[in-house]
C-alpha cells in the first residue's frame, strides 16, 4: 500500500502518510503531557482546590472535543475528496472487467474483448480499468494494495472500482474479507503489461484449447473422472461452470487461486491431494492412480 504503482493508489498513499504523521503527533503529545502530569503530583500531593478543578476541566474540554474536532473534520473533509477523484468517471479508452468471486478463487471476464479467465487478471498499464465487481456466493473483497482501495463482491449487488497502472509488473492481492475456511488462500494476481503484450495475451486467451500430441489419455480421463463437469477447457467438450475455467493452464503462474506456483511437481500434487493444498474447497479428492493423475497433469500443462 505504501508502495503505490498508479494515481489511485498514491493518494491512498498519501492519505496514510498523513493520517499515521497526525497520529504520531497526537501521541507524542499525549506522552509529554502524561510526563508532566507525573512530574507535578509528586512535587504537590496536596488536595485539589477549587483553581485546579477549574482547569482540569479546561484540559478535558480542550483534549477531549475541540482537538479531536479540529483533527478529525479535515481527515474526513480530505478522504472524502480522494474518494471522489478515485471515481473517475467511465471513459472511452478503458478497459472493462467483470470480477466475480467465488469460494476461494476469482474470474475474470472482459465483455468487451471476448476472453474470460480465472485468478490471473492481465491489465494494461497507462488506461483506465474498469472493475464491476459481484459475487457468486458470499462477500468477498478485491484488495491489490499497490493498485487501489479495498471493494468488496456483494451477492446480489454490483460495486465498481476505477484505477490505472502506471508501471507493468506483478501485483500481488489478497481477498479482504472472511469468506470461507479458505478465506487466506484467496490470493490476487495482477500482471500489468505494455499495450502490446497486453493485446498479444488477448489473442492467446482467446483461442480455444490446442492440446498437445499424445495427451488423448489425459482428455479422456478429464471427461471421465468428473473434472469436465466442473471445469471449462474451450474448444473441448468440458464445459462445467463451478470451478476456474482451464483452457490455457498451462500458461498461468500459479495454481489454486494463486497459492501454489504452477510447477509440474506442484500441478500433481493438487491433483492428487486437492485438500492437502486447500482444505475443504469444493474440489474433493479423487481417487486416481498414479498414472491417471499423471495423464491428467500431462494434459493440462499441454494447454498453452
Ligand atoms: Cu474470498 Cu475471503
Amino acid at each position: 500500500m505504501l508502495d503505490p504503482a498508479g494515481p489511485e493508489a498514491e493518494n491512498v498513499a498519501e492519505l496514510s502518510w498523513i493520517i499515521f504523521g497526525t497520529a504520531g503527533v497526537i501521541t507524542l503529545g499525549v506522552f509529554a503531557l502524561l510526563g508532566v502530569g507525573l512530574a507535578r503530583r509528586r512535587r504537590v500531593r496536596g488536595p485539589d482546590g477549587p483553581s485546579d478543578e477549574r482547569r482540569s476541566e479546561r484540559w478535558v474540554v480542550a483534549g477531549g472535543i475541540v482537538l479531536p474536532v479540529v483533527v478529525l473534520a479535515p481527515i474526513a473533509a480530505l478522504s472524502v475528496g480522494i474518494l471522489d477523484a478515485n471515481e473517475s468517471p467511465s471513459s472511452d479508452d478503458a478497459v472493462r472487467v467483470e470480477v466475480i468471486g467465488h469460494q476461494f478463487w476469482w474470474e475474470y471476464r472482459y465483455p468487451d474483448l471476448d476472453v474470460s479467465t480465472a485468478n490471473e487478471l492481465h491489465l494494461p498499464v497507462d488506461r483506465p480499468v474498469e472493475l464491476t465487481l459481484r459475487s457468486d456466493d458470499v462477500i468477498h473483497s478485491f484488495w491489490v494494495p499497490p493498485l487501489a482501495g479495498k471493494v468488496d463482491l456483494v451477492p446480489g449487488h454490483e460495486n465498481t472500482l476505477t484505477f490505472q497502472v502506471d508501471e507493468p509488473g506483478a501485483y500481488w492481492g489478497q481477498c479482504a474479507e472472511f469468506c470461507g475456511v479458505q478465506h487466506a488462500k484467496m490470493r490476487l494476481l495482477v500482471i500489468a503489461e505494455t499495450e502490446d503484450r497486453f493485446r498479444d495475451w488477448l489473442t492467446e486467451q482467446r483461442a480455444p484449447a490446442e492440446p498437445g500430441q499424445d495427451v488423448d489419455e489425459g482428455r479422456e480421463l478429464f471427461a471421465s473422472e468428473g473434472c469436465a463437469s466442473c471445469h471449462t477447457i474451450r474448444g473441448t467438450d468440458a464445459e462445467g461452470v463451478l470451478g476456474p475455467e482451464l483452457t490455457h493452464l498451462a500458461d498461468r503462474r500459479m495454481l489454486a487461486a494463486n497459492v501454489i506456483e504452477n510447477t509440474p511437481e506442484n500441478l500433481r500434487h493438487w491433483i492428487t491431494d486437492t485438500w492437502d493444498v486447500k482444505d475443504h474447497v469444493i474440489m474433493p479428492p479423487v481417487p486416481l492412480t498414479d498414472a491417471e493423475v499423471e495423464s491428467i497433469a500431462r494434459y493440462l500443462e499441454s494447454l498453452g
